[in-house]
């Protein structure tokens, strides 16, 4: 194989640039052919820089047109100029100007990094390292500058002109054109500049914040969509209202605008004041959208807003710090979401994502550290671990520090680090000096890869009232770092007596106990609890207060009596879910559950559904079964995919057969009274009657005459999507007639196509590869959009574990060709597909070798771009 790069980059390298850009002015050109930059930077040394030290910019794929210092043209002996870099020999020991003008081809640009086009309108998207696309520069996030944007483009072509900031002047330029300037006045790194220059339509609304002044929102979009904005602009100004009051941040700046575009490698971007965001999460109206989209809609706005203070007027020092920013972020976005709908369903949603997708990067090839030390292509380190066990730190910090103390480091991180790049050790620092609290310990999380593995054991002395716990911590190897440190786990916990109500003690020996929180800060740590007037069960983890795996030694008659009566709704969702997942996993490798198993179980379900304490939400996450790829988890090696899709599905029908008619009649009192809203009350009610459809579907002979009923009457696309899915998902026989009938009823509107891959992506029937080769091969399929990519194959691999790894390695090939031809469109869309494979080490030796021929052949056979190149050999090294 050859890489473009094989360049690891350390973090122990890091140093400071020898010349700092002082401001920065950008005059945009854009005409249909192609968009001249000039760029001139204010540049000076720094007061410890030798004279004669060389400048050297970033740049990728430029081409230089001309260059002057100061206003006289540069000689050729006084600069190198390639691709990637732009090297001024030995530039002014002073304060100076540099002047250069490149080039740029957007249309082309299929890698949809740095300035491009996306159905007609051009965008950006600069982090991590797409501004270097854009003009040679520092490009790197603590370099730090204003910038005064102008652009000049066709009128008729991109009427609507915008760059951070604000906007200070604008008129015509002849000749069809028109121009505006764009000015921010806050300093920022470059992977925060944004322009956009097109034929967009728009909602507008305003936001006055707590001192008063009255902030202009605009959400612009493709015309015609403007009426699917809505959602997204109240989830804009709830988001806005929620950080004045919890974490008393205002908005800075007289204007924030939000673009939708079609063409987008992630989810959004926080740019300043001008937020860019796949569409996917921003439209949204009852007929197309789910419920999920809608959550997922007022989570993301909310995340990008949330990057105006952590992100953008604090941001990271270099990209090994990204966790800084993304994990205090999603922590944020995941408080917002708690305090706007269902804490404990939040809490259980999050925890599931965690465990889905976390999880199984921790404990594979691809493990890496929240704050990495090195890494070979940066966009492949934007990872679950980075964003998702980045925010379980932060939120066990908030454990630790109780919310008072937690606001006091909070408040002074934004006053000591205000328009600074900085560190995960200033992060932490903050919160040790405005609580006093010793947190040497508690940044091994950040440095540390790896899930920790807590084993329990216990015992009751009824003698002498004395009930004893210990908690063991280990954490497996990971690539590269062979031994690990005990970390500072917090278990919040409670213990429960046998009528169900939780149980209190007079002392406690052996380890730190606060309150309601013991402190697991060494290998192991054994409390010793005194006045315990009957033996308990513990409930550990309550709120799953650190992302840990648990090994609790509770049988299930412990754990379903904790599903019943602990005061954690947490852990009485995770009890039933461990439950069967042990079931399934025990059965997937030839130990059938015993009858009464099965009946303690159903019984347990039973009882939540009835349970009217509960709301429909939490119930819907109750009863539903634990996917195949959780269970293959659980098990953990040799793992045969088929065995656990049969087993799953044999524990649904035990379960249901003898309640089928009782789960139909709560299936058919759930129906929800239209209009449809997105709220969390509508759309738990619809989550849960899904889930019944979902384990009549699996388990009863109801569920395909159900699922076509629903998918035919429903008015709303969660309940439609749900019926399709569910059946694709059990390849029922009406599966292929509705899959048929979505397609043609929603043709031509690209996000419902992208549901139409997903679902058509998760049947398990042995054609599905076949199908799936053809929809890709079609010749209008759009083999350069991003979602359209990520829903069939990101769908395929994530969730078709059955297909995906076959034992015949035709999953595995069809994603490896795929990925071959991706590559070379869109080096990031291919990497991060071809992440999928980190499964390999649990599967059985068979499948397992049939997916390293196929990762061996990609190898061998094809040139690979450097985002490519590093997955494949961190999985084949793994
Ligand atoms: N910072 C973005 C976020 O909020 C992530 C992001 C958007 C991104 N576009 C990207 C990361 C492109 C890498 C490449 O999470
Ligand atoms: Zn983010």
């Amino acid at each position: 194989m050859r890489t473009d790069s094989e360049q690891t980059i350390y973090l122990k390298d890091y140093a400071p640039t020898p010349y700092r850009i002082v401001s920065v002015d950008l005059d945009f050109l854009i005409l249909e052919e192609n968009t001249r930059v000039r760029a001139q930077l204010t540049i000076e040394p720094r007061p410890e820089t030798a004279p004669g030290t060389p400048l050297v910019l970033d740049g990728d794929e430029l081409k230089l047109d001309s260059i002057a210092v100061d206003g006289a043209p540069l000689a050729l002996s006084a600069y190198l100029a390639d691709a990637n870099n732009l090297t001024l020999v030995e530039p002014p020991h002073r304060r100076f100007v540099l002047d250069t003008q490149v080039t740029l081809d957007p249309e082309a640009n299929t890698k949809l990094m740095g300035l491009y086009r996306s159905s007609g309108t051009w965008c950006t998207q600069c982090e991590p390292e797409g501004f270097r696309r854009i003009t040679y520069y520092l490009d790197r996030p603590d370099i730090l500058a204003p910038f005064t944007v102008r652009m000049t483009a066709p009128i008729a072509l991109a009427p609507v002109l915008l760059a951070n900031g604000n906007p200070i002047e604008r008129g015509e330029a002849g000749d069809d054109m028109h121009f505006a300037v764009w000015e921010d006045p806050f300093p920022k790194p470059a992977y925060l500049f944004a322009l956009v220059a097109g034929d967009l339509g728009s909602i507008t609304d305003s936001f006055t914040t707590q001192s008063g002044r009255k902030v202009d929102l605009a959400i612009y979009c493709t015309h015609g969509k403007e009426g699917e904005c809505h959602y997204a602009m109240d989830s804009l100004k709830r988001s806005m209202a929620w950080d004045e009051r919890r974490f008393g941040r205002e908005y800075d700046l007289d204007i924030f605008n939000i673009v939708a575009v079609s063409d987008f490698n992630f989810g959004a971007m926080e740019n300043k004041g001008l937020n860019i965001f796949n569409d996917r999460l921003v439209f949204a109206k009852p007929e197309t959208a789910t419920d999920a989209n809608y959550h997922g809609i007022e989570r993301v706005i909310a995340h990008e807003y949330f990057h105006n203070w952590t992100g953008n007027r604090i941001t990271c020092r270099d990209w090994f710090q990204l966790c800084l920013k993304e994990g205090l972020t999603v922590y944020r976005d995941q408080e917002f979401t708690s305090d706007e709908r269902s804490r404990p369903v939040q809490r259980i949603h999050d925890v599931q994502n965690l465990r889905a997708s976390q999880f199984p990067e921790d404990g594979g090839p691809l493990a890496h550290p929240p704050r990495p030390e090195q890494y070979r292509e940066i966009n492949n380190f934007y990872t679950t671990t980075v964003y998702e066990k980045g925010a379980e730190i932060v939120r066990m910090l908030a454990t630790l520090l109780g919310e008072a103390g937690f606001r006091q480091g909070m408040d002074l991180y934004f006053e000591r680090h205000d328009g600074e790049a900085t560190t995960i050790e200033a992060f932490i620092k903050v919160f040790e000096d405005a609580t006093g609290a010793d947190l040497s310990q508690f940044i091994t999380w950040y440095l540390q890869a790896g899930t920790p593995q807590v084993s329990v054991s216990d015992s009751y002395d009824a003698d002498s009232q004395t009930y004893s716990l210990t908690l063991s911590q280990k954490v497996d190897p990971t690539p590269g770092q062979p031994d690990k440190q005990p970390l500072l786990i917090p278990v919040r916990f409670g213990l429960i007596g046998p009528n169900g109500s939780s149980m209190g003690w007079s002392g406690v020996s052996g380890g730190t106990v606060r309150d309601d929180l013991i402190l697991l800060d060494r290998d192991s740590v054994t409390l010793t609890f005194s006045g315990v007037a009957n033996k308990p069960v513990p409930s550990l983890f309550r709120g799953f207060s650190a992302p840990v795996k648990l090994s609790s030694g509770l049988d299930q008659a412990d754990l379903l009596f904790l599903a019943r009566h602990d005061s954690d709704p947490f852990n009485r969702w995770d009890a039933l879910q461990t439950v069967s997942t042990t079931l399934i996993a025990a059965a997937a490798k030839g130990r059938r559950w015993s009858d009464a198993d099965a009946d303690g179980l159903r019984q347990a379900l039973v009882d939540t559904l009835e349970n009217p304490q509960l709301d429909h939400a939490f119930k819907a996450q109750a009863i539903a079964i634990p996917s195949e790829s959780v269970v293959g988890r659980h098990i953990g090696s040799d793992v045969d995919p088929d065995a656990v899709a049969a087993a799953r599905h044999d524990l649904i029908a035990t379960l249901v057969g003898p309640i089928a008619e009782k789960l139909e009649s709560q299936y058919d009192a759930l129906v929800v009274p239209e209009p449809y809203s997105p709220d969390a009350g509508q759309a738990g009610r619809r989550s849960l009657r899904n889930g019944l459809l979902n384990l009549l579907t699996a388990g009863s002979d109801r569920g395909n005459a159900l699922a076509s009923a629903q998918y035919h009457a429903a008015a709303n696309m969660t309940d439609r999507y749900a019926a399709m899915a569910i059946s694709a998902h059990y390849w029922t026989g009406d599966a292929p007639a509705l899959l048929g009938d979505f397609r043609t009823r929603f043709a031509g509107d690209p996000l419902v196509f992208d549901k139409w891959l997903t679902a058509s992506a998760q049947a398990p029937d042995d054609g599905v590869i076949e199908r799936l080769r053809a929809i890709l091969a079609a010749p209008d399929f759009p083999r350069t959009n991003p979602n359209r990519l990520r829903s069939l194959l990101g769908a395929f691999v994530m969730s078709n574990p059955t297909q995906f790894a076959r034992a015949d390695g035709a999953g595995f090939r069809f994603i490896t060709e795929a990925v071959v031809e991706i590559d070379k469109v869109n080096p990031q869309v291919a990497s991060r597909i071809l992440t999928g494979f980190r499964i390999l080490p649990i599967l059985e030796a068979r499948r397992r070798e049939a997916g390293r021929a196929a990762l061996e052949a990609l190898k061998s056979q094809h040139i690979l771009s450097r985002n490519v190149g590093e997955i494949l050999d961190r999985i084949l090294a793994g």
